[in-house]
């Protein structure tokens, strides 16, 4: 048995396209086969940034349906709430003990939302990374399956378990991340830049029924067709990457070949595209449904994971109290 630990924390953050998807999900669902794993729904993180507290809970009720839908599968893994565990926020106390404020203030993330409003940038935005750590560490995490975007959060995890470490004595392993061996996807409407979900007709999302993703497959920019020997555009590019994942792989080397040909119609792959995307995601899409429709058991799926977080952050927060010194009655 491995001593491996996988963690990795989920924004509640509404629609999940198939970037997320291939850029982290499918990842987290592999990595479950391997190791133990715990997949926490970060709504104290969410709350950093504007949101709307009425909707929140069935925001972050939403993120575990989608999640579960992708594949996460709470039998095998930890799939919990953050808030549920509030070992998290108080571990994140002791360590802000141990954080340099001038490494907080160096994270790219937060000087981006500082410079937009830096009148109004809250102290939550600042500790962020704090509280990331302390997701982590509660649960003694070594591995952090995420996105580049978050390499530096990582990196300041590690510098926080090593203060730690030297400070109050061997505790907490130095967390490595884990990339997604899948290339990111580009949006459809622009393949310059990353889909994203904030620029509508820019992503497909993952619960898209067929007519959605026959229209949004459809629009999808391409180039105004190859030559011979040709080099593949970036629109293009993305259509043969999601092709890869859910045709049969004879059916992608054989637009690749029309492709290399010159004499590949855009028309045709697309459908072809759209066709193995439809079938691909149905089972996904369907499980979906199933799971919003019972919001139910999905309080008893996040119930069932906050027992099973719950005792491992305890015991991680007891060693912690016991080695800072803090009074036992
Ligand atoms: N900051 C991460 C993001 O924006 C989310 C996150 C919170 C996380 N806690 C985590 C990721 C712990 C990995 C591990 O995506």
């Amino acid at each position: 048995m491995s001593k491996e630990v996988v963690f990795s924390g989920i924004q509640p953050s509404g629609t999940i396209h198939i970037g997320n998807y291939l850029g982290a999900i499918k990842n987290w669902v592999a990595l479950q086969d391997r190791y133990p794993c715990y997949y926490c729904v970060v709504d104290y993180h969410a709350i950093t940034s504007p949101y709307e507290p009425k909707t929140f809970p069935h925001a972050v009720l939403d993120a575990v349906a989608a999640n579960v839908a992708a594949g996460l599968d709470p039998a095998r893994s930890t799939i919990f709430v953050q808030s549920q565990v509030p070992e998290h926020t108080e571990l994140c106390w002791v360590l802000s003990a141990v954080t340099p404020v001038g490494e907080l203030q160096r994270m790219t993330q937060y000087k981006d939302r500082a410079r937009v409003r830096r009148e109004v940038v809250n102290a939550g935005v600042l500790n962020y990374p704090i509280l990331q750590a302390a997701d982590i560490l509660a649960y003694k995490g070594t591995l952090v399956p995420v996105g580049e975007d978050q390499e530096q959060h990582l990196e300041l995890t590690r510098e926080i378990a090593r203060k730690f470490n030297a400070a109050y004595g061997p505790t907490f392993p130095e967390p490595e991340v884990l990339f997604t061996p899948s290339r990111r996807l580009m949006s459809l409407s622009d393949p310059k830049v990353k889909m994203s979900k904030s620029m509508p007709g820019s992503y497909l999302s993952l619960m898209a029924d067929p007519p959605a993703i026959k229209e949004a497959v459809a629009r999808a920019v391409t180039d105004t067709g190859p030559t011979p020997g040709g080099e593949m555009t970036p629109g293009v590019a993305t259509l043969f990457q999601l092709l890869d994942v859910f045709a049969p792989a004879k059916t992608a080397e054989r637009f690749r070949a029309a492709h290399r040909a010159g004499d590949l119609r855009y028309a045709e792959l697309k459908a072809s595209l759209a066709e193995c995307l439809v079938e691909g995601l149905e089972p996904i899409r369907l499980r979906y449904r199933e799971l919003i429709a019972r919001p139910d058991t999905l309080r008893d799926m996040v119930r069932h994971g906050t027992a099973r977080a719950r005792p491992v952050a305890c015991a991680t927060l007891e060693e912690v109290r016991e080695k800072i010194g803090i009074l036992k009655t």
